[in-house]
């Protein structure tokens, strides 16, 4: 078997409804993945898998809050009880809000970190706990950011909570790895999403009015300087659908930069 292909394997993307999930369940889907597109807004989850299953690739949509313990696994189970097993988990669901320092609330900086990091993690404990039953294998890859290596101003609870992914990804690597499970992630740059549009926006409200630069402008200059444009997710998808195949067997608790050489490492 190609060590690249994903035949048959269930891949749950958090997060999977729009944006880096949406462009991560192609690539997987692409090298044969069963995609799980699991989300909190059922609509976009829904178009996903729709959109994959009419490209005739098999895909489901499942609500999911990775914030709450219950939904999570029941999520998972409901995958586990449609396809028979799970072999990848993406942990893709993540927000950020532009803010100074002196701005973020306690409610902000939880509301961050919930999400971002503890969402994260109760996917994982869910993904092993349902794999050790099972005694099976699988495959999980986080989507951290540049921004837990080199820090952005305007979102430090943002940059920590990435910080932390990039740790937490570590400590699972080498715990899961006994039960035979791989745990890796992804950095992305500048990715062309409705997250970023935020950003965007955001810079634009703050811009002197006599400089006030458009969305395709900010398109233009945001993106890695090497690339000289925004980052398309399936391109991070295509990374991410390595690391999690079997050709990624000997990389484990690594955080790799996928932002077209901004980011020196
Ligand atoms: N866009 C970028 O430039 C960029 C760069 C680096 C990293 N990232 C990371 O990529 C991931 C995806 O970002 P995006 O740009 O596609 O954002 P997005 O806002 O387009 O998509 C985020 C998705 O997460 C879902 N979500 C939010 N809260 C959830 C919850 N509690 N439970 C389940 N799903 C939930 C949303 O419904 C949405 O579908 C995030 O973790 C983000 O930090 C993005």
């Amino acid at each position: 078997m190609n060590q690249y292909d994903l035949n048959g394997r269930v891949a749950l993307i958090t997060g999977g409804g729009s944006g880096l999930g949406r462009g991560i369940g192609q690539a997987l889907a692409e090298l044969g993945a069963i995609v799980v597109a699991a989300d909190i807004q059922t609509e976009p989850a829904e178009e996903a898998a729709s959109a994959l299953r009419q490209q005739g690739h098999q895909a489901m949509a499942v609500k999911m809050d990775v914030t709450d313990p219950a939904s999570v696994t029941t999520a998972m189970e409901a995958a586990l009880s449609q396809f028979g097993h799970l072999d990848i988990l993406v942990n893709n669901a993540g927000i950020t809000k532009m803010q100074n320092i002196e701005d973020i609330t306690p409610a902000d900086w939880e509301k961050v970190f919930s999400i971002n990091v503890e969402g994260m993690f109760f996917c994982c404990q869910s993904f092993a706990q349902i794999l050790r039953r099972l005694g099976a294998s699988g495959s999980i890859v986080n989507i951290a950011s540049n921004a837990g290596k080199v820090t952005f101003p305007g979102q430090a609870h943002y940059n920590a909570s990435k910080a932390a992914v990039m740790n937490l990804t570590q400590s699972l690597a080498k715990e899961l790895a006994p039960c035979g499970i791989r745990v890796n992630a992804v950095c992305p740059g500048a990715v062309d999403t409705e997250m970023l549009r935020y950003c965007m926006l955001k810079t634009i409200e703050d811009a002197p009015a006599e400089a006030k630069p458009t969305v395709e402008q900010l398109r233009a200059t945001w993106g890695p300087a090497q690339l000289g444009r925004l980052i398309q997710p399936i391109e991070v998808g295509r990374v991410v659908a390595f690391l999690a195949s079997d050709a990624a067997e000997i990389i484990r608790g690594q955080s790799i930069s996928v932002d077209a050489g901004n980011t020196p490492y």
